[in-house]
């Protein structure tokens, strides 16, 4: 394939891995470009060709990629410095997925105003992100709609400001490793009165799995109320979650991994 094919390129992407690959697949399912109208820069022009191979995108060279309209930036933040002089171009317009790169230090880097910032989580996997997305005023209202499609396509798209980004990250980017710590202690609970592993397991996944499906529809104390009974079981359950501060230490979870996100945003200025 050729790698001056750019004609008709709305979207390039710059690091086309898990993140960037599961907003392009999305984007492709959801018929929000097609796959003529997406292209994926690598420096590498053996890796480049790879990539466009593996989602049948066209390949974009230098050339290409400074004559791309709407840019993806999907690189570790760690290679955005090197990254940076190759696609900055100031008529263009970027969408960061980079965690603890703020849009104005895009912005500075990549020459252009036009920046919309978004945090997706592991929940892309499955079509089941929940995306921060922010924008600097200077972006167009195309940039967000645009941004706003490609991320819903994967998931749901929650606008916040900027100065959220941080405690975005603490509760949505990491909540999945807390939760899954919930998971293995239900699991080894299960363990602990009788049950094998792997049933003990499946249950514990169950059971988070329907209480997720009913918080789309009541608040969390409500079901817990709903399913503590008068001197019943579950809130000799809930008594002791409360002696052991299980509540205290997911919120203290939250908040140091808030500070931690906070911590290496500020090293990436
Ligand atoms: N994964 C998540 O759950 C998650 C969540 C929120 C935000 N993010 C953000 O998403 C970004 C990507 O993370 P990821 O997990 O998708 O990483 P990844 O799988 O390593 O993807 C990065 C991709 O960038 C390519 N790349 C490296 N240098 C490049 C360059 N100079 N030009 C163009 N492409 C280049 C890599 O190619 P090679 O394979 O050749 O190295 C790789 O395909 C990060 O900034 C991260 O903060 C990720």
């Amino acid at each position: 394939m050729t790698t001056k094919k750019k004609q008709g390129i709305k979207l390039a992407i710059v690091g086309a891995g898990k993140m960037g690959g599961a907003v392009l697949t999305g984007a492709l399912k959801a018929g929000i470009l097609s796959a003529s109208e997406i292209g994926i820069y690598h420096p590498n022009s053996k890796r480049r060709e790879e990539l466009s191979k593996t989602f049948n995108v066209t390949p974009l060279d230098d050339d290409g990629i400074h004559q791309a309209e709407r840019i993806l930036i999907s690189v570790k933040p760690q290679f955005f410095d090197e990254v940076a002089p190759l696609i900055a171009h100031r008529s263009a317009s970027f969408i960061s997925l980079m965690a603890g790169v703020s849009a104005t230090t895009i912005a500075k880097r990549v020459g252009s105003l036009r920046v919309v910032r978004a945090m997706p989580n592991l929940g892309a996997r499955l079509g089941l992100s929940a995306t921060a997305l922010a924008a600097l005023p200077q972006a167009s209202l195309d940039d967000i709609e645009l941004a706003t499609k490609l991320f819903e396509a994967i998931g749901t798209v929650y606008q916040i400001p900027e100065h959220l980004f941080d405690a975005f990250t603490g509760l949505a980017a990491s909540g999945p490793a807390f939760a899954a710590i919930v998971a293995e202690a239900f699991a080894d609970g299960g363990v602990r009165v009788g049950f094998n592993r792997s049933v003990a397991q499946d249950l514990a996944r169950q059971v988070l799995l329907a209480t997720a499906k009913l918080l789309e529809h009541q608040g969390p104390a409500e079901l817990k109320d709903e399913v503590s009974s008068a001197g019943g079981t579950s809130i000799a359950g809930v008594k002791a979650l409360e002696k052991h501060g299980v509540r205290y230490g997911l919120m203290e979870a939250i908040e140091a991994a808030t500070i931690r996100a906070k911590e290496l945003s500020q090293d990436n200025h």
